[in-house]
This record gives C-alpha cells, sequence and structure tokens, in this order.
C-alpha cells in the first residue's frame, strides 16, 4: 500500500499548543506497511524545559488536592479509556504493528492500571508508633516524590503508561512520558483523555522526540524532577540509572528478561503448549516476560513438540488490521535482524528448525520452533523480541533449575507441573521476580511486576506500584509535659 501525503495524519502536543519550539516533525512509520502513518512533534531541549516548569507548578496544586478529588479523576480516565479502546487500539496497531484484536486487549490491561490506582488513592496508610518519652508521639506518614520523568516503551505503547502514570497521579505527583520514538500516537490519545476528564494542566503531560537525549538530559539535569521510572533494555536502563545518580532521583527500572519455561516429566501436555503459545507468541515476542527458552523432560520433550509445532503452524500472519491476524510485524528493521540473527547463529551451531525459521518479506518473520537449541547459542544470551520458540531438554531438577537461573536476567520464569511439592520447591528457587505455575501469562493490574538481577528495581502493579511514587516522612511531636 502506497501511503499519500494526506494519510500522514500531522498530531500537535497539548502541552505546547503551537507544536515544538522549532518546529520540526518526524514522521511514525506503520511497520505493516513500512509508510508514514503520522507525524509528531520533534521536540527540542527547549521544549523539555517549559514541561519541566509545567510539572513543577502543577505539582504545588496537585499535591494538595484530597485523594478522593484525584481517586474521581483517574476513574473517569478509566471510563474515557474504555470508550476510546478502539481509538487507541487503531493507533497501537498502526504505529508497532500489534494485531488489532491483541490490541484492544492491551487497552483493556492499560485501562486496568486507571482503575485500579483510582481505587488505591483512596488507601494510602501512616503508622503510629511508641516513643520512649511520655510525651512523646510519633508517626510516619506519606507524601508524593514529586515530579515524575517517564520514559516508555514501544512493546506495549498504552499499559507501560497507565502502569505508571496511575500510581503516580494516585500518590499526588505529576508526570511527564516520554514514549518511545516509534509509538507516540497512544501516549498523545491517553494524555488528551485525561485532559477530556478535567485532568488539570501540566498534571501529566507527553513529550515526543526522535532524539530521546537530549530531552531526557534536561530531566536529568533538573533537581526538581524527583523520579525517573523506565520501562526499555537494561543496557539503557544502565545508563539512565547512572545519569539519574546526579540529582539523586527515585529510580523505577522494568528492564530486559530471559524467560525459562520448565515443563516437568509430569505435565498435562496439551495445556502446558496452550501456556507457552500464550507467553511466547504474545505481541510477536516482543514481550519481556515471553518465553526465551523452553525446557522440556527428556521423556515427554517428543509429545510437546509435536504439540507447539501443530499450534505454531496454525498461527495466522498478517495484516495487524484484521481480526484474524495473530502474528503481525516486527516493530523494525533491526527487531527483524536481530530475529533473524539468533535463528541463523543456532541452526549454524546445530539446531533444527522445526516450523518457520524465514522472514517473510517486509518485517514478517515466520513463527518459529527451534529444537536441539544448546548452551553458547545467542538465542539462549540475548532477548530475542521475535516469535521464535527454543526447545532444550534436561533430565533432573537441579540441572534444570541451574540452567533456568545462569543468566544475567531475573524478570519472569514459569513451570508446568502437576506436582505440589515441585511447584512450590522450584518456584521458591526460581531468581525471579514473577513466576509463572501453570499459567503463561501472569500479569494483571493488581499483581506486582518487575524482576531481580539485571532486570531492574522496583515494582509496578498492585499496592507495590503506587509505593514506588511516595516518600515517608517521620513526624516527632513533644507534647508539653504533663
Ligand atoms: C513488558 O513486556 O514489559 C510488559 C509485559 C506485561 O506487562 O505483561
Amino acid at each position: 500500500m502506497t501511503t499519500t501525503a494526506d494519510d500522514v495524519k500531522a498530531w500537535t502536543l497539548a502541552s505546547l499548543p503551537a507544536g515544538s519550539a522549532n518546529n520540526q516533525s518526524y514522521q511514525v512509520i506503520n511497520p505493516a506497511t513500512q509508510q508514514a502513518c503520522a507525524s509528531v512533534p520533534d521536540c527540542s531541549a527547549a521544549d523539555a524545559k517549559k514541561l519541566a516548569d509545567a510539572s513543577v507548578t502543577a505539582f504545588d496544586t496537585w499535591k494538595h488536592t484530597s485523594a478522593f478529588h484525584r481517586s474521581q479523576l483517574l476513574r473517569k480516565w478509566f471510563d474515557r479509556i474504555v470508550s476510546g479502546a478502539n481509538e487507541i487500539a487503531q493507533a497501537i496497531s498502526s504505529e508497532m504493528g500489534k494485531p488489532i484484536k491483541e490490541a484492544v486487549g492491551e487497552v483493556m490491561y492499560a485501562a486496568g492500571f486507571a482503575e485500579w490506582y483510582a481505587e488505591e488513592a483512596k488507601r494510602l496508610y501512616g503508622e503510629t508508633f511508641a516513643s520512649q518519652h511520655e510525651n512523646k508521639r510519633l508517626y510516619a506518614t506519606r507524601q508524593p516524590v514529586g515530579p515524575v520523568y517517564a520514559v516508555t516503551p514501544w512493546n506495549f505503547p498504552a499499559a507501560m503508561i497507565t502502569r505508571k502514570v496511575a500510581p503516580a497521579l494516585a500518590a499526588g505527583c505529576t508526570v511527564i512520558v516520554k514514549p518511545a520514538e516509534q509509538s507516540p500516537l497512544t501516549a498523545l490519545l491517553l494524555e488528551q483523555y485525561w485532559r477530556e476528564v478535567g485532568g488539570p494542566e501540566g498534571t501529566f503531560q507527553v513529550i515526543t522526540s526522535n532524539n530521546p537525549a537530549e530531552i531526557s538530559g534536561v530531566f536529568f539535569q533538573d533537581r526538581r524532577i524527583r523520579k525517573l521510572t523506565f520501562t526499555g533494555s537494561t543496557e539503557v536502563g544502565v545508563l539512565l540509572y547512572r545519569q539519574s545518580a546526579e540529582t539523586m532521583k527515585r529510580v523505577s527500572l522494568e528492564l530486559g528478561g530471559h524467560a525459562p519455561f520448565i515443563v516437568f516429566a509430569d505435565a498435562d501436555i496439551e495445556r502446558a503448549a496452550e501456556e507457552i503459545m500464550a507467553c511466547k507468541f504474545r505481541n510477536a515476542g516482543q514481550t519481556c516476560v515471553c518465553t526465551n527458552r523452553i525446557y522440556v523432560h527428556r521423556s515427554i520433550s517428543a509429545r510437546l513438540i509435536d504439540a507447539l509445532a501443530t499450534r505454531i503452524s496454525a498461527l495466522r500472519v498478517g495484516d495487524p488490521a484484521d481480526e484474524g491476524t495473530q502474528i503481525g510485524p516486527l516493530v523494525d528493521e533491526q527487531g527483524l535482524n536481530k530475529v533473524r540473527e539468533h535463528v541463523e547463529d543456532a541452526v549454524g551451531r546445530g539446531a533444527r528448525v522445526v516450523v518457520g525459521g524465514q522472514a517473510l518479506g517486509g518485517l514478517y518473520f515466520q513463527p518459529t520452533l527451534l529444537c536441539d537449541v544448546a548452551p553458547g547459542m545467542r538465542i539462549l544470551e540475548e532477548e530475542t523480541f521475535g516469535p521464535v520458540a527454543p526447545i532444550l531438554e534436561f533430565d533432573t531438577t537441579d540441572e534444570v533449575v541451574a540452567a533456568a537461573n545462569d543468566t544475567p536476567y531475573g524478570l519472569a520464569a514459569y513451570l508446568w507441573t502437576r506436582d505440589l511439592d515441585t511447584a512450590h520447591r522450584v518456584s521458591e528457587r526460581l531468581d525471579y521476580g514473577i513466576v509463572g505455575i501453570n499459567d503463561g501469562a501472569p500479569s494483571t493490574a493488581q499483581a506486582p511486576f518487575g524482576g531481580v538481577k539485571m532486570s531492574g528495581l522496583g515494582r509496578e502493579g498492585g499496592v507495590w506500584g503506587i509505593q514506588e511514587y511516595l516518600d515517608t516522612k517521620f513526624v516527632s511531636v513533644a507534647l508539653a509535659p504533663r
């Protein structure tokens, strides 16, 4: 399909009504057509400074609003996101290629964070505690950390924003979101909806830019911006963590993963295969919690490979705008090349392609099943971020637990067994922030999401997520002596 200039809608920033200070824009590319589908302001450091000032000004008022008021606004935002689900899903699908049905699912997942934190805003508690002095009264209370800078990824353009913005606003913080260069449209819609329901000026702002380092530099140097929250690669996370140190920001980092999926000998093969499909092929494998290594007990490996091969061959690859599509394109050329290189490297070192294995033209890659995968292959060391399922065999529990933990990452891990002891004992031994037992899709708004080791710091979601936006203040009151 050829895109004409008329199809390319020019978006503006609500926070900078006249467009970016230098009036530059950049094009958003639809991965399915590899043509521009929109253009957005390419903001500069001067724009970032304006947004930081607005965020700081708004914080002065927002932090003093009542939790009940913030709760009501968040509830309205939730309702607006739900009513705009199709519009947001279309934006997601055109800017990063997620199949439209799955994109609607992401919008509902994203809305869940607005709903949860609308409720959670009212449930922030403090503590009183005893003093050794009769006349002293001691208590600890929670206060918002201050203006927040949020850097969000392209793979979940809606959910990774609401998972940060909803708890920040609920806690009384203001937020500036810099969405990934590839996926600014969803962010702009979410900000527009917040304004439509009465979200005050400066409380939630979006800044788009094709030069993230220039923009981010402004926020890192600004002492008034009190927190960084980032979802993305470990490599970039380490860089941003270092830069945050200069102004001692609070930091939350949701970074890369390399999830093992262990299938024990007693597994229900058909159900295990279903969970692996849900886990591995979600968002065409472009998910931090997707399994990247499937360990299957040698006694059942042939049966599991058959069950997976049937399902993978049946996946419908195609235009993300079609309701029936299950696997869309990869986000960009770089993403496609990595997937291709991982498969070529594995095959070159002795892996066997059971299904797929080839690029399909454009940014599409065949859903792929590899067996005879072995240590030393790149696919076992780096995140593939694509629709490739590598299978390894194991014999003993100790051996598979050691292999599963032998990675710098620690985000999510999965296991399938019918044995209660194995389920609990192995789950306890896995060095991961999230464990799915017979469950390949554990993410939900009310649960803690986050990793250990090089997978990051802090937790998002549930009662844990809002604590990342709160400081503890100790108050000591000395009464007049009796
Ligand atoms: C991610 O890939 O970072 C998010 C996945 C999820 O929330 O389940």
